[in-house]
């Protein structure tokens, strides 16, 4: 196995560190890592006091909950995330965890070292780097391809839209709203994937973090709102981008009881109760305090709340967006997710522009080709600033003599 040393964002942060240490007086502008920067709302903080108090009291203390997440969780996220959208999902099908990349990257020990994985370029790394760590990598090409994974192309030429893979797979990787393009399915667009996966007999790994920043009516919030996708998927949810707990840690994952995969020996296993046991063994769940913080974020005013975060970081999407394509850059993005994904000028190497990004107009993007090699030639920009650093970004870029 030879992994590149370091994770993506730790690799330019490293870099980052290294210029502002040359640098100390440039003033940078952070649009790398998608990490939120708006504080967590009124009604999140309230309900963590409260439970900050119940743990202070003997009667109302807590000690270890269950791995799987406490009910009043769970219950408000089958009511509010599903129920509200006409799925039906069991109270044992949800699973509160510390969030969407720790699930993602945990789920692949389930899995064979046979199984043969597919995701779309670019890709968010850690499906990637998580499955060459469990072995089903292979050897690595001279592009940073690994022969064992399948990789869809997700291009401007294609819409962004993956074709179906051409060999046989077992495992696909779905991120919709994408990470990293910023661009999104149409529903008839996801059918296909799902369809295709009963039909072959695939699992679909679908990770649904940005789905709160939906605007358009025909993209899906959910896969399972595809018929047939509670026999074939499997739903990663986070709190990270739509409440504001990057630092806080809350996400969760539907496992629907039907939802199998193949063996090395090409027998299917159910995976439910085998994600349960692997929680209950090595994962002791998520705070109390947490999970109530998590709960609020449903209520009435939670989501107005939120819903008002969302929309801030929105504007700022569409700053970005405007701001690049008045300068005559390619966008793409930033519509119905907080990314936006731009096309280098004169097909410049990702990291060359970066790198002169950095040095020349102190803003901090990532390079499309850390997402795979499919993204060389493109950089994304997070939306997740404030609104001040976005617009000084944006004036940075039009008087830039790139
Ligand atoms: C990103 O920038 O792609 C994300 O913030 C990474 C993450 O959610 O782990």
């Amino acid at each position: 196995m030879s992994l590149p040393g370091n994770y993506l964002f730790s690799e330019i942060g490293k870099k980052v560190n290294v210029f502002s240490l040359q640098h100390p007086d440039a003033e940078l502008i952070r649009m790398g890592i998608g990490d939120v920067t708006r504080p967590l709302v009124k009604a999140v903080i309230e309900a963590m006091h409260q439970a900050v108090f119940e743990m202070s009291v003997a009667e109302t203390f807590r000690g270890y909950g269950p791995e799987q997440g406490y009910r009043f969780l769970i219950e408000k996220i089958i009511e509010k995330d599903f129920k509200s959208r006409g799925v039906n999902i069991q109270p044992e099908e949800v699973f509160v965890s510390d969030g969407c990349k720790s699930d993602m990257g945990n789920i692949g020990g389930l899995f064979a070292k046979e199984n043969v994985v597919a995701v779309t370029d670019p890709v968010y790394p850690v499906y990637v780097d998580s499955n060459v760590m469990d072995g089903r990598g292979g050897d690595i090409s001279v592009l940073g391809m690994w022969k064992n994974i399948v990789y869809l192309p997700c291009t401007k030429e294609n819409g962004f839209i993956p074709a179906l893979p051409e060999k046989p797979v077992d495992i696909i990787y779905l991120c919709f709203p994408n990470n990293p393009t910023g661009t999104t399915l149409t529903r008839p667009e996801l059918k296909k994937w799902v369809d295709y996966a009963l039909e072959t007999g695939a699992l679909i790994l679908f990770d649904a973090a940005y789905e709160a920043f939906i605007a358009e009516k025909e993209v899906p919030h959910s896969i399972y709102e595809m018929e047939g996708a509670e026999n074939c998927a499997i739903e990663f949810r986070s709190f990270s981008k739509t409440a504001g707990f990057t630092g806080i840690r809350c996400g969760y994952t539907v496992v629907p009881e039907k939802v199998a995969a193949r063996t090395g020996s090409n027998k299917k296993v159910f995976l439910n109760a085998l994600w349960n046991r692997r929680q209950t063994t090595k994962f002791n769940g998520v705070s109390y305090i947490t999970q109530r913080a998590a709960e609020a974020v449903y209520s009435d005013e939670g989501m107005r709340q939120c819903k008002e975060n969302i929309a801030y970081y929105m504007k700022n999407a569409a700053i970005i967006r405007d701001g690049l394509k008045q300068i005559g850059l390619e966008a793409f993005g930033g519509i119905n997710a907080p990314y936006i994904w731009f096309k280098t000028p004169e097909n410049m190497g990702s990291w060359t522009f970066f790198d002169r990004m950095l040095r020349e107009i102190h803003v901090i993007g990532t390079p499309g080709v850390g997402f795979g090699p499919s993204g060389e030639g493109c950089l994304r920009l997070t939306a997740f600033g404030s609104r001040e650093d976005t617009i000084t970004a944006m004036e940075r870029f039009q008087s830039w003599n790139v």
